[in-house]
């Protein structure tokens, strides 16, 4: 029987797509779902053309009720992968998928995590530093922002002249590269 694994997403989805992609002709992995706060969210679009089902969901639903759990439960999902999602993980979710719950984040934690610090903020707020490198984090999610434990760190340089869009795009690139393949090594291990 295969894997399972769920995407929350609030965005474009472009590592939404790369796991998409990754998992499309895997034998014992597949990506089952994909949720997201955001109706206009161009991940459904990408859900979609994959033809993975897909979940929109509104604050009520996900902090005041069980029944995200309880449709990730029904759906016999194993493992769940943020990317690019905004909100805060309750905590009964994170007790649902204990050790079974990841994130990717565009620096190197600790630097340029916490509240507010997502997509463009946080390349925005690593420019400003004249920081002279960037990186990307995949950490497991607990109930605060960017604070789980690290699996994975990777750097890239940032040269005199990057703009934001350079910035960005190196950060991407090195998400796209690195987040399936991590997603699969966590995902072989776990007992289904
Ligand atoms: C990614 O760069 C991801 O690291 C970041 O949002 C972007 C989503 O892009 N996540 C965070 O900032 C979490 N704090 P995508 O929708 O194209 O995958």
């Amino acid at each position: 029987m295969k894997k399972r694994i769920a995407i929350f997403a609030s965005g474009s989805g472009s590592n939404a797509q790369k796991l998409m992609e990754h998992f499309k002709r895997s034998n014992d992995i597949e990506i089952s779902l994909v949720l997201t706060n955001n109706a206009d969210a161009y991940v459904l679009q990408r859900a979609d053309n994959f033809e993975i089902p897909s979940h929109i969901f509104d604050k009520q639903e996900f902090y005041k009720t069980e029944e995200i759990i309880d449709l990730l439960k029904n759906l016999d999902i194993d493992f769940i992968v943020l990317a690019g999602f905004l909100w805060l993980i309750p905590q009964n979710l994170i007790a649902a998928y204990p050790g079974r719950i990841i994130n990717i984040h565009p620096a190197i934690l600790p630097k340029f995590g916490g509240k507010g610090m997502y997509g463009d903020h946080v390349h925005h707020a690593v420019m400003a530093a004249g920081e002279n490198e960037g990186g990307i984090t995949i950490h497991y999610v607990d109930e605060n922002y960017d604070e789980g434990e690290y699996i994975y760190q990777a750097k890239y340089k940032i040269d005199k002249g990057d703009n934001l869009e350079m910035v960005k795009f190196k950060g991407q690139q090195l998400e796209h590269l690195h987040y399936p393949r991590i997603v699969e090594t966590l995902v072989k291990k776990i007992k289904k």
